[in-house]
């Protein structure tokens, strides 16, 4: 029976918040669990730097990144779980396929434009980090790649450069597909039109893995929602408070029927007041392994070692594949 391997990155940019929880990890969990997939995580270091960063912060964002993970539930056993720039291929096969990709086809992918707006200085990284993304995806010739809405363009070049790979050189990439996961986006505690997001400098936006009880009630406290005190779910009309009942809804693992009718008696301040609770409940364990991983560096650093073992094995065969083939 052929495995179907399935590629994901999450970018060490900070501690992972409530969208990635519920959004990727649960996501990876699941798909851990099942023997017929090869799930592939990497902490996706090289990215991190497409926009300016600090070293000292981003190492320890690297570690909290793996200890994160490895708190929620993610098993170094069932999973390659590493870090990008610990394997070099990615950035030798990135380099290939700049080469076959064309200025015009990147420059039209929306993404770039919405975050250089937002940056002084624009580096070459931030323009071509989507044909890094589809060398991190090709490189362990995946079939899957659980990818959000925003990702649905990056995911598409990475399709036309396996094709073009292929046709020019050799038939040696599969197509990526797009895996679907059935959670809608979370959005922003701030302002529901903005997804949740690491990135936000606002940290009242998100709910982090890492907020104590009491920075998690003050949080949702004080999100916007709108006039209206009665709880209802219109994603068009009331965004705010739709995010919250997804929220709520992904915290209980119920379907959301169940949320609407339990919070069908209540108003928003109690809805805010039950969800975090819920949603202290739900990270209690989570904080405690945490607690326990930080006091132990050196089980730590064998998952990585041990990561960027298994990972460099898969890419090195990959990108020898790949050089003959180019013609190197
Ligand atoms: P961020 O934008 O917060 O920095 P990443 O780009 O590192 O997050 O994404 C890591 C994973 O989390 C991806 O699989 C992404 O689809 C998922 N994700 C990010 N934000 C959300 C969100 N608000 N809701 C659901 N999933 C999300
Ligand atoms: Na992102």
């Amino acid at each position: 029976r052929t495995l179907t391997t399935v590629f994901s990155g999450i970018q060490p940019t900070g501690s992972l918040h409530l969208g990635n929880y519920f959004g990727a990890v649960n996501l990876w969990k699941s798909l851990q669990n099942d023997p017929a997939n090869h799930l592939i995580i990497s902490v996706v270091d090289m990215h991190a730097i497409t926009v300016p960063w600090k070293p000292e912060q981003l190492r320890q964002n690297i570690v909290q990144s793996f200890i994160e993970l490895l708190a929620c539930g993610i098993d170094p056993a069932k999973v390659v779980l590493f870090q990008q720039s610990s394997v070099p291929e990615h950035g030798k096969l990135q380099w290939i396929f700049s080469c076959l990709s064309s200025m015009a086809r990147v420059d039209n992918l929306p993404q770039f434009k919405e975050k250089s707006a937002v940056q002084k200085e624009v580096s070459c990284g931030l323009f071509t980090y989507p044909v890094l993304q589809a060398a991190d995806i090709l490189l362990y010739k995946a079939h899957l790649v659980p990818v959000g809405e925003d990702q649905v363009q990056h995911l598409q070049l990475a399709q036309d450069i396996a094709r073009i790979f292929n046709s020019k050189c050799g038939k040696l990439f599969p197509t990526p597909h797009r895996l679907h996961s059935d959670l809608p986006r979370l959005k922003s505690l701030r302002d529901p039109t903005k997804k949740m997001s690491k990135s936000d400098t606002d940290s009242r936006s998100l709910i982090q893995l890492t907020d104590s009880p009491g920075q998690i009630r003050e949080k949702l406290k004080k999100s916007v929602t709108d006039f209206k005190s009665e709880i209802t779910y219109d994603l068009a009309e009331r965004p705010a408070i739709a995010n919250l009942l997804m929220l709520y809804r992904a915290v209980l693992d119920v379907s959301l029927e169940k949320v609407l009718e339990e919070t069908s008696k209540i108003n928003k301040v109690e809805l805010k007041a039950r969800l975090a609770e819920a949603v202290i409940e739900l990270l209690r364990p989570v904080h405690g392994k945490m607690k326990e991983l930080r006091n132990d560096m050196g089980y730590l650093e064998q998952v990585m070692a041990q990561g960027t073992d298994r990972a460099r094995t898969l890419a090195s065969q990959t990108m020898d594949e790949v050089e003959s083939l180019a013609g190197f």
